[in-house]
């Protein structure tokens, strides 16, 4: 038995480990910096159903402990990711999923329907929270919403469903409760914290589109507080983002009730990172004489 092997409802996946969308790009990038085999998933940049050229620079900065970004969900559109990106990304080794993200629950539907027709991918990951597009994160704040596209991608096929949420709501439990009663398999928790960078000597905003989305290790705490929320009411597997770069970053979301991790920005200064923590996560199991990673998730006390 593979100690570090985690189930998801319908989705089981190799380790605990995956690299998070839009900080891995289509995988290519990454290739010469890190042996992508060894991952638990990947989960390559939204894909929406027409090309978009996403937002105006600058689309990035750093802040204190964070990034800021808003790129705008830029991506060449669903028909060439398809025919173009997941077959590099498929020949791989590592589990895909696919992340779609649409402006209505009919185009979810029928992105879901090609996707369910290719059998080598592991499941879709929807990205109803992104903060930076008109329209982007509609259904990721209302549980009716969110409901109704998750329901909407089960009934296309069996590929197993992952709702990735937004923080950027009063309680991200009601959203879960409701994702989760539609059916998915798993929520990813969390998107970006919507935030904003100025330069006063300027008087202007720095982010071309005035504001973004907050990543990095500023929103790690506000990230567990979230997990940990879900966790105590909704029964349904997560899947903990929010500032992870190290193991006990990676062992905090799990005891806390993550039953697996996305790596994310850390891999924008250290593309190697979410190897390595699998390799970490390997020992440390091996050290702690574990039977099981799943044993880990949940034990807060
Ligand atoms: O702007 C972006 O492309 C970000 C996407 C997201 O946070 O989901």
């Amino acid at each position: 038995m593979n100690p570090l092997a985690v189930r998801l409802n319908r989705l089981e996946l190799p380790n605990p480990v995956l690299a998070a969308s839009g900080t891995f790009g289509y995988a290519r990038e990454m290739t010469p910096f890190v042996d992508v085999s060894v991952l638990g998933g990947i989960i390559p940049k939204t894909v929406t159903p027409q090309p978009r050229p996403g937002n105006p620079p600058p689309r990035t900065v750093e802040t204190s402990g964070g990034l800021l970004n808003s790129i705008g969900l830029d991506n060449d559109g669903f028909d060439q990711f398809m025919a173009e990106k997941l077959p590099y990304l498929l020949s791989l080794g590592a589990p895909v999923i696919v992340n779609i993200a649409a402006r209505t629950t009919d185009e979810f539907r029928r992105m879901a329907d090609v996707l369910n027709s290719q059998p080598d991918i592991a499941a879709v990951e929807l990205n109803i929270s992104c903060p930076n597009v008109s329209g982007g994160v509609d259904f990721g704040t209302s549980p009716e919403r969110a409901a109704e596209v998750v329901a909407a991608v089960r009934a296309a096929g069996d590929l197993p469903v992952i709702a990735k949420l937004t923080p950027n709501v009063t309680s991200v439990v009601p959203v879960a409760q409701a994702v989760a009663d539609a059916g998915c398999d798993a929520v990813s928790l969390v998107n970006t914290f919507q935030g904003m960078a100025v330069d006063w000597k300027q008087r202007r905003p720095v982010l071309g589109n005035r504001l973004g989305g907050l990543s990095g290790p500023a929103i790690k705490p506000l990230a567990l507080r979230i997990v940990w929320e879900v966790a105590q009411e909704v029964d349904v597997p997560i899947i903990g983002i929010g500032g992870i770069q190290c193991l006990d970053d990676v062992m905090e979301f799990l005891v806390t009730g993550a039953s697996a991790v996305q790596i994310g920005t850390a891999s924008f200064y250290d593309p190697g990172v979410s190897a390595r923590l699998v390799r970490e996560l390997r020992d440390l199991v091996d050290q702690e004489g574990l039977r099981s990673i799943r044993d880990i998730t949940g034990t807060l006390t």
